[in-house]
């Protein structure tokens, strides 16, 4: 569950610091890569030189870098991880949390964070029971953050009662059981095409179009996460990918990828088409470089490329889903509905080239996600990220 799993462990001062090296390295054992931040206070009881060597990563505890002036984006940390866990969260820092006071690297991390938030309270037994710490504890988990109660023993001031923070093999376990309930595609195959093709005209030229990958990317990222295997057919493009569920095939052509996405179809519960499909292909493409000192300037003989989408479409299984894109500049919602039919989808995500910040080359996207039987649902601008999960829950809706 944890294997190749990002995830922020936040310290904050606390004796219960001492559990949260263990946790570390728990969380490492088990495959995850760990970023600490730890708070000023965190720092008074335990050194970033023992948190940074268990987890292989500089710990980051300042919004700067003393010595090179360079900024610790909390918005990048945020976006990053997977889930974010704070152990021991003292009442001070669940204070701050709940209020949104930013006035640390933790607190600010937390507030930019979009992943899951798990918090082990640890702090003595009249401090865990003062109103302000358990409305503040209240409002978090309204929040929609994951309390793990602290346990019933004795705490630093000797005192036995409520306040000792879960032991670290527990918290793993909690992370755990999360992540397992997110596995909505567990035991599912799912076969993604991405970015352009490329159709050459000769060596060194091509037709090509915009496409930068992002979308297709993103989603691949997304349905990995959630426990599928993926096979990701891209076009040409600078993108990486990071879960180790991902299979990638590199092709540059329309009819290259066509040949990865049919056989990958084959044994794939769904299919997303996402990229961006030259429409035709140069029938007469050089062999050797086209020289421009000609007296008669060269044409290129276009032919019609393979609808890939089609092709699998009307080879598509009752148990199989369709999922195809359009990009459209007018009469977006004709266009898409004309494709779900002619393409077989079972439904279809449209984006325009009206909509500002959404579609080629931005982090962005706005789509409206339309179904074969015409049910529309618009959605709003939102990062790739986040539509992607959008874009997968309603394939997970449809396979169940
Ligand atoms: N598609 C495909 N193979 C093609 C063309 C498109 O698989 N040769 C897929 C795209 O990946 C997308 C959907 O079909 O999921 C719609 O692509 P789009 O380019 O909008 O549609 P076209 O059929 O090419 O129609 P047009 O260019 O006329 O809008």
């Amino acid at each position: 569950m944890m294997k190749g799993k990002h995830i922020i462990l936040g310290i904050c001062g606390g004796i219960a610091a001492y559990k949260s090296v263990y946790l570390l390295r728990l969380l490492v054992k088990a495959g995850a890569e760990v970023q600490v931040v730890i708070t000023p206070a965190g720092k008074e009881f335990i050194t970033p030189v023992t948190l940074s060597s268990l987890s292989g990563k500089p710990v980051i505890s300042e919004f700067f870098t003393a010595n090179t002036g360079s900024w610790n984006s909390h918005v990048d940390l945020g976006l990053w991880a997977d889930a974010m866990i704070i152990a021991p969260a003292t009442a001070s820092t669940i204070g701050k949390m709940a209020n949104g006071i930013a006035d640390n690297m933790l607190v600010t991390t937390y507030l930019s964070a979009k992943c899951p938030i798990f918090l082990a309270p640890a702090m003595d037994l009249d401090m865990m029971a003062h109103p302000s710490t358990k409305r503040n504890l209240e409002l978090l988990a309204s929040y929609g953050n994951h309390i793990i109660e602290p346990a019933v023993g004795e705490l630093a001031s000797h005192l036995v009662g409520k306040g000792r923070m879960e032991e670290p093999e527990n918290i793993v376990k909690a992370v755990e059981a999360y992540f397992s309930s997110q596995c909505d595609l567990k035991g599912r195959s799912v076969m993604i095409t991405a970015g352009p093709t490329y159709e050459r005209i000769d060596p060194v030229r091509f037709i090509g179009n915009y496409s930068s990958g992002k979308m297709g990317y993103a989603i691949a990222e997304e349905c990995a996460r959630r426990g599928a295997e993926v096979t990701l057919v891209s076009g040409p493009v600078s993108l990486k990918c990071s879960n180790p569920r991902i299979r990638r095939i590199d092709v540059e052509s329309a009819r290259e990828m066509l040949e990865a996405a049919d056989e990958a179809f084959a044994t794939s519960d769904v299919a997303i088409m996402c990229a961006a499909v030259a429409d035709y292909y140069v029938e007469n493409r050089a062999t050797t470089k086209i020289k421009r000192e000609k007296d008669e300037i060269p044409q290129i003989v276009l032919k019609r490329n393979p609808d890939i989408a089609a092709t699998l479409g009307a080879k598509k299984r009752p148990w199989q889903l369709l999922v195809g894109f359009a990009l459209e500049t007018d009469n977006e919602a004709v266009n898409a509905k004309s494709k779900i039919e002619r393409k077989n989808l079972d439904f279809i995500v449209l984006n325009s080239l009206r909509d500002k910040d959404a579609c080629f080359g931005t982090d962005t996207n706005k789509v409206t996600i339309i179904a074969a039987d015409g049910a529309e649902k618009p959605f709003a601008l939102k990062p790739k990220s986040e539509v992607a999960r959008d874009i997968v829950d309603e394939v997970v809706s449809r396979l169940r």
